[in-house]
């Protein structure tokens, strides 16, 4: 473990921009437009509107050592593909023993939780909530409000992130505008 000064970041609770970030991710809508339930509402879109951000985050950068705690914010724009509210894409842990905590800035979400054993949770966030994702549940955030969704995360550095299990099987529960309410459904294409 190496020997660091402290520091500070600002961070802006309704855009979620840091003052210093050590990298910014910006996830368009062609970075992910299969996992939309109706792909072909986000190919329709992609080719009638364009490319559309979905989400951006912006970290302080750390050393992938253990017990270094990177965090970050994520910033979520609001918006539908189809009848579905944008989201990010989503992620299990690469170690999957480890936690995460997201705190609600700004906006409106729902944070979609499920476990490799078949369990979901799908919990509100607003600003001021402390929402903790367990170890073993994968977790998405989905945008439910008419202006960005802004929350602020914070893991262990070992954690990893894996990606490709969610974008090969999907999350089991989705969150569908229905009579113009956010409504949390089965995804049909998980039995
Ligand atoms: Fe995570």
């Amino acid at each position: 473990m190496r020997y660091m000064n402290p520091f500070v970041t600002e961070v802006d609770f309704a855009s979620g921009e840091l003052s210093a970030p050590g990298y910014v991710i910006q996830r368009k809508l062609s970075d992910m437009a299969s996992m939309y339930a109706d792909e072909a509402a986000a190919r329709r879109t992609l080719a009638d509107e364009g490319d559309r951000l979905i989400y951006e985050v912006q970290g302080v950068e750390l050393p992938d050592e253990e017990g270094q705690i990177p965090h970050c914010t994520t910033r979520i724009l609001p918006g539908r593909i189809g009848d579905e509210y944008h989201m990010t894409k989503g992620h299990y842990h690469a170690r999957r023993e480890q936690g995460e905590v997201y705190f609600g800035l700004s906006g409106r979400g729902c944070l979609v939780m499920q476990t490799e054993t078949g369990e979901t949770s799908v919990v509100q966030m607003v600003a001021g909530s402390a929402a903790y994702v367990p170890p073993f549940w994968a977790h998405r955030t989905v945008n439910v409000g008419d202006e960005d969704f802004v929350f602020f995360s914070v893991w262990e550095a070992r954690a990893g992130h894996d990606y490709g299990t969610i974008e090969r099987d999907g999350f089991r529960k989705l969150v569908l505008m229905r009579d113009g309410q956010p409504t949390v459904v089965d995804n049909p294409r998980i039995s």
